[in-house]
């Protein structure tokens, strides 16, 4: 392992890319935003052998404390501003769980400063944003990760591969939503963000991009067009200046042909069937539930269900893990900029369809990918 990661940093540094090349056992890693899900990644990097925390950072006091309570035993430094992180040479890696409209400004600094970055998703919540990360991570030398783990979950990558190879016949169709019981808490930990569009770019953004980045796993390509409405029909000023909407019904057209139609709402009752997510793939042969049951359905009088792939062993912090594994062994990242930046972009041309009310193209994005 140590071998491997010498051989890996100094590979880069000779490339002219990272900020210390040191022969340290643990690669030295911070975590910049302690809440929901930067402790739950912390966690995560609590559990890799070759990791250290060697700083964490939060501007709130609270939840900083409580981030260098979990570290304890790595003996982190913490910073209540980030720049600190990045002004560190001695740290190669960092993962960023602020809230969206932050990531793009934080990832491009610690890209530029040679470091490894894990992003949580949306990668930027405006198609600028996102733009601007994918010019920083196209000229950086180190790794990049964007937090759209489903990547990493085995069993949806075996459906997706038995897929490609024509399990289904050619993907024609795909059908899927993202429902929710109720609103997200309006006291919860992202509450001060969360209903505010300009910070986290609403459900279809900060949510749904999830499920956006399945769909356009499974169909192999990327949305040319789309068109819909959404709205605010429930939680209409609630919490009290509330700007993203509740509710979308969404129609896309991907660049190979592909049609996808998407709903999300979060007053999906829990008796009511057909809640929840799923994503429906169909072929000329046959359809697949790909985010559930991974089961096969034929088309046809006797078609029977059939298991497309076998239910496996999920590792919760496998896209954690996999991110060292690019590190340290110079593995391919599990979710590239590429993947990230094209789950964030169909999720931000879904959202101007909604706003604008009129079919917007992929290329009125203006970026390249
Ligand atoms: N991949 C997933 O499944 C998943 C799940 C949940 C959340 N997320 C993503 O993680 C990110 C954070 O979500 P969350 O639910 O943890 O939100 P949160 O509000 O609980 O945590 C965000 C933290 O960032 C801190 N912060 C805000 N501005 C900061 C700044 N300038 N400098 C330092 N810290 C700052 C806040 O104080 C807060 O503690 C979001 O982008 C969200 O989309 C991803």
């Amino acid at each position: 392992m140590n071998l491997q990661r010498r051989t890996f940093l100094l590979g880069s540094a000779a490339a002219g890319g990272l900020a210390s090349a040191q022969s340290a056992d643990r690669i030295p890693t911070a975590v910049i935003g302690t809440g929901n899900r930067g402790s739950y990644l912390l966690s995560g990097v609590l559990e890799q052998p070759n990791a250290k925390v060697a700083a964490v950072c939060d501007n709130k006091p609270d939840r900083l404390d409580k981030a260098a309570t979990a570290a304890a035993k790595d003996n982190p430094a913490t910073y209540a501003d980030w720049r600190k992180i990045i002004d560190r040479k001695d740290i190669d890696a960092v993962f960023i769980a602020t809230p969206p409209h932050l990531h793009s400004e934080m990832a491009i600094a610690a890209l530029r400063a040679g470091k490894h970055v894990y992003c949580e998703k949306p990668v930027g919540v405006t198609a600028a944003q996102v733009r601007d990360l994918v010019k920083a991570a196209r000229a950086s030398k180190t790794v990049f990760v964007s937090g759209q783990q489903m990547r990493s979950y085995k069993q949806m990558g075996e459906s997706v591969r038995r897929i490609r190879e024509g399990a289904i016949g050619d993907v024609i169709w795909v059908k899927a939503q993202r429902h929710a019981t109720a609103d997200l808490a309006h006291d919860g930990s992202s509450g001060d963000w969360y209903f505010d569009v300009s910070k986290s770019g609403g459900y279809l953004i900060e949510q749904s991009v999830h499920n956006l980045d399945a769909c356009n796993w499974v169909i192999g390509s990327r949305p040319s067009r789309a068109c819909g409405f959404g709205g605010t029909q429930m939680y209409k000023n609630d919490p009290p200046g509330r700007t993203i909407f509740d509710c979308a019904s969404l129609t896309y057209e991907y660049v190979n042909g592909v049609k996808l139609s998407f709903t999300q709402n979060v007053f999906h009752p829990r008796t009511l069937p057909f809640g929840n997510q799923y994503v429906y793939v169909y072929g000329t042969k046959g359809a697949v539930d790909l985010l559930t049951a991974a089961m096969l359905h034929p088309l046809g009088r006797d078609g029977q269900p059939s298991v497309l792939a076998e239910k496996q062993e999920e590792s919760r912090h496998a896209h954690i893990t996999a991110f060292y594994d690019c590190i340290t062994k110079g593995a391919p990242s599990p979710a590239d900029i590429t993947v990230g930046a094209t789950a964030a972009l169909t999720a931000i041309l879904g959202h101007e369809a909604m706003v604008k009310q009129t079919v917007v193209n992929w290329s009125d994005l203006g970026v390249d990918l």
